[in-house]
């Protein structure tokens, strides 16, 4: 399996308004809203990829803390790979500091790890093995 674009992360200040464009411009089809990571979540169907967008529940989240430093945009870039353990074992091996050293349950309830952006060009980058 080729790695691919599982979702692309979006921070918002309010899911409702943010989904107007996707849903009544773009016309793509909506999930959600589910929580997880103290924001509420959703996810937007490309196809093979998603969109997901991130409303903070509270000031003090990870998405929370996100928009008060950098305001709206991209927050994260979520990555399929075959084999998560596999992946992290070799950004360990290669230098890359995790944010979670094992996976845990993210959105959707599937595995996933996030790498440091320190380490990915400013990137917060995630990895899963979620299927779509
Ligand atoms: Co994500």
């Amino acid at each position: 399996m080729k790695p691919s674009i599982a979702h692309i992360g979006i921070a918002v200040p309010d899911v409702e308004s943010a989904l107007a464009f996707y849903r009544d411009v773009l016309g793509v089809a909506a999930r959600g809203p589910e929580i997880a990571d103290g924001a509420r979540i959703v996810h937007l169907d490309f196809g093979d990829s998603d969109v997901e967008l991130l409303e903070p529940l509270e000031a003090d989240s990870p998405i929370g803390r996100f928009l008060a430093r950098r305001g709206p945009g991209i927050h994260h870039v979520c990555y399929r790979v075959a084999d998560l353990d596999a992946a992290l074992a070799a950004c360990r091996q290669q230098g890359y500091t995790l944010i979670d050293d094992l996976p845990r349950s993210g959105a959707g309830g599937c595995r996933i790890a996030f790498v440091h952006p320190k380490a990915t060009n400013g990137i917060l980058i995630e990895l899963t093995e979620a299927p779509k």
